[in-house]
């Protein structure tokens, strides 16, 4: 059995004030971190205060949204690993689709990223996800493929073990539409066999989240997809009571 985890993704919301506002309020939160891990990926000007925060006993692992792949020079407006363990960053997400799409990174600009983080001790959350156009052009097994495969032909069984990969199909991002069960469990299968084919049974203990509009509402259904092992949240992270919500269900539903 997998543990779940569960992950904020806060994109470019949150002052700093409202982030450890956020820690505060979730740290009264009954969450069992024995169920259940979670992961806060906050805007870089709230990472510092946070990770004095959360250092300070609690079970929640601290994430960036973003990151170069130098360890320091002249590239303005970029952050850097060293900068981001400094704040007690443990975790960062590579290939979120609003990368990809609003901001032109490619498989191989994602990739050195994800490389980069890995090589330097930090763990990853991988996002793949095809387009709506690509589901409606049957594409969306070569899209996970092509994407999920530029990084496994390149990591080694230390780095897979701290990578988890993140479904998230875009039609699905912040459109309150959610991908249903079986396009779910289809395309989480899709990725373990591929983890299975690179590295073995290993495969079977590694986290694959899904995302796309998950809410209080439906995280219930979602828990109870096998393959799904947590879920990576955008906007229903940003309310403390929702977050903690779904981490406390889809804790019980695994659980059981
Ligand atoms: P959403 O975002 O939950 O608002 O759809 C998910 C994500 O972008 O990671």
């Amino acid at each position: 059995m997998r543990k779940p985890t569960v992950s904020a993704n806060w994109k470019m919301f949150k002052t700093p004030h409202e982030s450890i506002d956020f820690v505060d309020k979730l740290k009264k939160k009954p969450l069992d971190g024995e169920i259940v891990n979670l992961i806060l990926f906050a805007p870089y000007t709230s990472l510092f205060e946070m990770g004095n925060s959360i250092n300070s006993g609690f079970q929640i692992y601290l994430g960036a949204q973003n990151l170069y792949w130098e360890s320091e020079g002249a590239f303005t407006g970029e952050i850097s690993v060293n900068m981001l363990q400094a704040c007690n960053v443990k975790w960062v997400i590579v290939g979120h689709s609003e990368r990809r799409t609003l901001f032109n990174e490619t498989d191989e600009i994602v990739c050195r990223k994800a490389l980069f983080a890995l090589k330097n001790g930090m763990s990853i959350t991988f996002c793949v996800g095809e387009s709506l156009n690509e589901r409606e052009s049957n594409e969306t097994e070569s899209v996970l493929r092509r994407q999920l495969g530029s990084l496994l032909s390149r990591i080694d069984l230390n780095q897979l073990n701290r990578t988890i990969v993140a479904y998230e199909p875009i039609w699905a991002i912040g459109t309150g539409l959610t991908a249903n069960v079986e396009q779910i469990s289809q395309a989480h299968g899709i990725l373990r066999d591929q983890l299975r084919e690179s590295f073995g049974e290993v495969a079977d203990k590694l986290t694959i989240q899904y995302g796309g509009s998950v809410n209080e509402n439906n995280c219930e259904q979602l828990s109870e997809i096998s393959e799904v092992d947590g879920f990576l949240i955008g906007g229903a992270s940003l309310d403390v009571d929702q977050f903690s919500n779904i981490s406390e269900t889809i804790g019980k539903v695994k659980k059981i």
